[in-house]
């Protein structure tokens, strides 16, 4: 105490002099647990100990700087810690709201401190988290500050530091719950170094610090460093004062003309601090250039079965990972289970690239602008056949509307990873929904994130409106549900072929090689397939087994390879070819069964796309994808339901090309393949993960019960 009266004049300081606020651990104690170091370590820490390592440290810095001290209060065990007191510059200082309840108390005790030494002291709203330059340290290179968030700090305060103090804050995304506090992870260096640990922040933060930080001055350290807390330095000159550091980044920061001097504070790092907690710098010699902040804020309006469909956590979630952070302005539940619930969400950045990101997601998720802040969509000219503006908006399943002067408008052609083409006509613009190749110089495209939004209710809606679809909700099904997924599909198949509806399938070869090919047949023939879509593959060895009783040479009513049988397949390309299509193959009378013959006898048309095996192809097999695509395009075209039998590719290839509200089913052995499909996050959308030929046969049982027909053949008409 007697040091901060004696220094009272001139406790603000601008000169190069560096003054320290430190608090003795009178106090001290581990109580409660508010970060994983606390974890296991209440009571647990010893205060002789801890007062002798925290003497060490102030005598240490007594040597570069002044000290000051505040009078350490009962029941504040953590107020040592005074990096957490505020934020100084000059004679202003941004008091610290603490994020835990725990350490608000000390709040007071700081405030006055500052006040009866001259300061002019900032106060956050209430319910506005920072923690002082716990989460704030200004660049000893450039002007600027760098402010954490993610943990202690909301992002939100960071355009008050920006403003208070006149400088540029550049935010930085904490994701590593142990270096909670910026200063656990992150220490600016006299000359502009920077010692840091990368880990500890996301990606676009890592970004941000390497485009501002050279890398010869980046001193990037290990975890090992990072857990002693070797960040958490106080820097003064060329000296650096730290808990413990291993002899490879002693080294270094010796190379650099750096001094370490290590000082045990093994009984705070119980606390989950270390040197640059204990301390607050009060004076900081820089001179400062700019004094804006990048954070970005946007406000969206979220309507729908919110909680039900799980919507709002999936939108929180999405912001907080995408490197914002959000404040929920509203939220109406809505009276009864049917009313749609509407929330507004205040969505914050650190800047308008992480914004745009953010936004194209949630626009995803069908979240729009509030009416009042809808912005025209933003438009770029495309300059290059082919090929979009850099920015452009990526399309999803689901129905979308841009905002075009104050209209909006309709996208045509809805289909997921393509460009919002818009061209002017005699009867106004008209938007659609364009490969990047079918682009054309001429157009605009729709880019960033304005005045876009999806419509997602309806999906959300239909599938609470009955229990009729509740085990169709998107989600994988595992081995003992699958034949409770069956049922349903069955009931959607009879329903839709009874309505004169569409159902399209994709297949790969393992359908055949499972022994599907005989209820695959059977669902042909009984009416319940309006499209097959396959590769090369799927027809050679149905044709294979057709003609010769194998599936690349295995023998299917046995299980055993036939003498021979590799070259079944080629020998049943071969009489293809010879008729010029599967078709003639048929008509010949030289191709008598199987799931392609049953195409044709039936008229169900298909399309083989491709083959990369130079064995064949069958003639029938579209070998310019393009055309394929083109052709796949056209069957799926007004499809009520895809069935989606193990084939990767061909699946992801069609479900892309699908808007929103159409049903698919996918069956893998492989539950990455099924995850993979489900994920388009479509409502419609089921996996289910099983042997595809036991699903098929599954199927078939279920489609002959409904009929009342238990008979194994010819059943399902
Ligand atoms: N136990 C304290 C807390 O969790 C430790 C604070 C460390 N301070 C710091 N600037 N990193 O708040």
């Amino acid at each position: 105490m007697t040091e901060t009266m004696a220094n009272k004049a001139t406790s603000i300081d601008t000169t190069d002099t560096t003054r320290i606020l430190m608090c003795a651990p009178h106090h001290y104690d581990v109580d409660y647990v508010i970060n994983p170091w606390m974890e296991g370590n209440i009571h647990r820490s010893s205060r002789d100990q801890a007062e002798t390592q925290w003497q060490k440290l102030h005598d240490v810095l007594k040597e570069y700087a002044v000290i000051e001290l505040i009078e350490p209060k009962p029941g504040w065990p953590d107020m040592v810690f005074t990096a957490n007191a505020g934020l100084i510059l000059g004679d202003r200082v941004v008091l610290s709201r603490f994020f835990h309840e725990e350490r608000q108390g000390e709040e007071p005790h700081f405030q006055k401190w500052f006040e009866d030494n001259g300061y002019t002291v900032y106060v956050l709203p209430k319910g506005l988290p920072f923690e002082g330059a716990g989460d704030a340290l200004f660049d000893r290179g450039g002007g600027w500050l760098w402010a954490g968030y993610g943990f202690r700090s909301e992002l939100d305060s960071h355009p008050y530091l920006a403003k208070w103090l006149d400088v540029e804050v550049l935010s930085l995304h904490l994701v590593d719950s142990r270096f909670y506090h910026l200063d656990t992870c992150f220490c600016p260096l006299q000359g502009g170094y920077l010692l840091y640990y990368p880990g500890a922040f996301d990606a676009y933060s890592n970004r941000l610090i390497e485009m501002r930080v050279p890398a010869d001055k980046r001193i990037a350290i290990d975890e090992v460093d990072a857990v002693n807390f070797a960040c958490n330095t106080v820097n003064i000159d060329r000296t650096v004062v730290m808990n413990k550091a291993t002899e490879s980044l002693k080294q270094r920061l010796d190379e650099l003309g750096f001094t370490v001097i290590e000082t045990p504070l093994t009984e705070f790092l119980k606390a989950g601090g270390a040197a640059k907690c204990l301390t607050l710098k009060m004076s900081e010699p820089r001179s400062i250039e700019t004094q804006t902040s990048t954070v970005q804020s946007r406000v969206i309006h979220l309507e729908g079965h919110l909680l039900d469909s799980g919507l709002v956590n999936r939108a929180l979630d999405t912001i907080v990972s995408g490197g914002g952070s959000f404040q929920v302005l509203s939220f109406d539940l809505g009276k009864q289970r049917q009313d749609s619930s509407v929330a507004e969400v205040k969505v914050i950045a650190p800047d308008v690239t992480v914004m745009d990101d953010i936004m194209g997601q949630l626009i995803d998720l069908g979240a729009a602008s509030l009416p009042r802040e809808a912005q025209p969509a933003e438009l770029e000219p495309v300059v290059q056949n082919g090929v979009a503006p850099d920015d452009f908006y990526v399309t999803t399943i689901y129905p979308t509307e841009v905002l075009i002067g104050d209209r909006w408008i309709k996208v045509k052609g809805q289909r997921m990873d393509g460009a919002i083409a818009l061209s002017q006509t005699d009867s106004g613009p008209v938007a659609s929904c364009k490969l990047l190749r079918d682009l054309e110089i001429g157009e605009s495209v729709v880019v960033g994130s304005r005045g876009i939004h999806t419509i997602r209710e309806l999906a959300s809606l239909k599938s609470k409106k009955a229990d009729e679809f509740s085990f169709m909700g998107a989600g994988v099904s595992s081995e003992r549900r699958v034949e409770l997924v069956v049922e349903q599909i069955a009931w959607d198949l009879r329903r839709i072929r009874d309505r004169g509806g569409k159902v399209v399938v994709t297949a790969g070869p393992v359908v055949i090689h499972t022994g599907g090919s005989e209820h695959l047949k059977q669902l042909i023939r009984g009416g319940y397939v309006h499209a097959l879509l396959g590769g090369n593959a799927i027809a050679v060895h149905d044709i294979e087994q057709a003609m010769l009783g194998t599936s690349l040479g295995m023998d299917m009513k046995r299980g055993v390879s036939v003498h021979g049988g590799h070259r079944h397949h080629l020998k049943a390309i071969n009489t293809v070819r010879r008729h010029g299509s599967i078709a003639k193959t048929v008509e010949a009378g030289e191709l008598t069964s199987g799931v392609m013959y049953e195409c044709v006898k039936n008229n169900v048309p298909f399309s083989l796309a491709g083959s990369i095996r130079d064995d064949g192809p069958l003639p029938d097999t579209k070998m310019d994808l393009i055309e394929a695509q083109a052709d796949y395009a056209r069957l799926v075209e007004g499809a009520d339901l895809i069935l989606m039998l193990s084939t990767m590719l061909h699946s992801i290839g069609v479900g892309n090309m699908t808007p929103s509200g159409v049903k698919m089913v996918c069956v893998d052995i492989n539950p990455a393949v099924v995850t993979k499909l489900s994920d388009r996050g479509s409502v419609e959308s089921t996996g289910v993960v099983t042997d595809v030929g036991l699903f098929l046969s599954l199927l078939v049982h279920q489609l002959s019960k409904l009929t009342g027909q238990y008979a194994p053949v010819d059943v399902l008409n």
